[in-house]
């Protein structure tokens, strides 16, 4: 019986050491461990021993039950490493292959204008203010020289939320609660959303975007004003760029001025500004016999069409990913 038990033992070593897969392994193991298994086998000899001698034989099958189980797990675990193994070397990552370049979103051209126009002024010593889309009828119209019945309220009289409550119609606004809160030396832009009764066509839409500037001070100047916008246009279109200034009208300003920009041989309506007028620095708390100002709004949708060649207002609002790319 002893001898039995050697050889089985010795049988599954062997077999098993040479074993690879999970599969051969399930087999091994019913072949010794099974039911009708070696092992099994064996037990049944036990029967026929005489009864001393099956205390000992039985403990000896025990211990032969052991180690077979033993070589099972350990085996499986064996398995089971190299299984590991071989997943971890076949995935491994190869950080020499090159990768698609990663497509990064960029700023809306707006956006992008916006940023480099602060910049631009705050680089220059103007202080940048924050403005809300919801004004009241006083900043909007009634501070700047535009009172009730005025016709210049026409052109913009637009989305009212209540009679004293009004989206703004520029950000002109911003002139009055400036100088509402500060005494000169002023020099501050602004910038936002401003809200018209515009039908949306290539050039017009409802919603628009503006930046207002402002400059209050002693000896301020019309030549200061046209030096400040030449400057600016230099700046956004390139230096070689011309300009030409007309008379206009504005309530708030006094002379009034339009400025047009030269580009391809056509002149480009580029912004509104004028002389801060005196009632408006007055209804501030400005004194406009020591203090005078320049202020200028520029639409700032009309500009990115013009810097980035969209022919149609609309096409910015579309989210178009090669109009897009082109900010840089
Ligand atoms: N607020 C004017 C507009 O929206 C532009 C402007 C601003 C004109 C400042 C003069 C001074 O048309």
């Amino acid at each position: 019986m002893e001898k039995q038990i050697k050889e089985v033992l010795d049988n599954a070593t062997a077999k098993i050491a040479s074993i690879k897969t999970k599969q051969e392994l399930m087999q091994a193991s019913t072949e010794f461990l099974g039911k009708n298994g070696a092992l099994a086998n064996l037990m049944k000899g036990l029967r026929e021993l005489p009864v001393e001698q099956k205390r000992v034989v039985g403990e000896q099958l025990n211990q032969l039950r052991d180690m077979l189980n033993k070589l099972v797990k350990d085996k499986d675990a064996e398995i089971e490493t190299m299984l590991l193994n071989e997943k971890l070397s076949q995935e491994k990552v190869d950080v020499t292959i090159p990768v698609k370049p990663m497509s990064y979103g960029t700023l809306h051209p707006i956006e992008a204008l916006k940023k480099d126009l602060i910049n631009y002024f705050v680089a220059r010593g103007f202080e940048l203010k924050d403005g809300g889309d919801i004004e009241t009828d006083y900043y909007c119209f009634e501070a700047l020289n535009v009172p009730k019945e005025h016709p210049a309220r026409e052109m913009q009289d637009t989305f009212y939320i209540d009679n004293e409550t009004v989206l703004r119609t520029h950000t002109s606004a911003m002139q009055v609660r400036t100088m509402e809160s500060q005494q000169p030396p002023i020099k501050m832009i602004s910038t936002g959303n401003a809200y018209r009764i515009d039908e949306v066509d290539a050039t017009h839409s409802p919603i628009f975007n503006q930046l207002e500037i402002l400059v209050v001070d002693k000896n301020v100047t019309l030549a200061d004003l046209i030096g400040t916008i030449e400057d600016l246009i230099k700046h956004l279109l390139g230096e070689k760029t011309e300009i030409r200034v007309r008379p206009s009208y504005f309530p708030f300003t006094e002379p009034s001025i339009e400025v047009d920009a030269v580009k391809d041989g056509q002149y480009i309506e580029m912004l509104g500004a004028g002389m801060v007028h005196p009632k408006v620095l007055e209804m501030s708390g400005i004194d406009s016999n020591i203090y005078k100002g320049f202020a200028a709004g520029l639409g700032l949708d009309r500009l990115a069409m013009l810097k980035y060649g969209v022919s149609d207002l609309r096409e910015l609002y579309e989210n178009d990913i090669n109009l897009l790319k082109q900010v840089k």
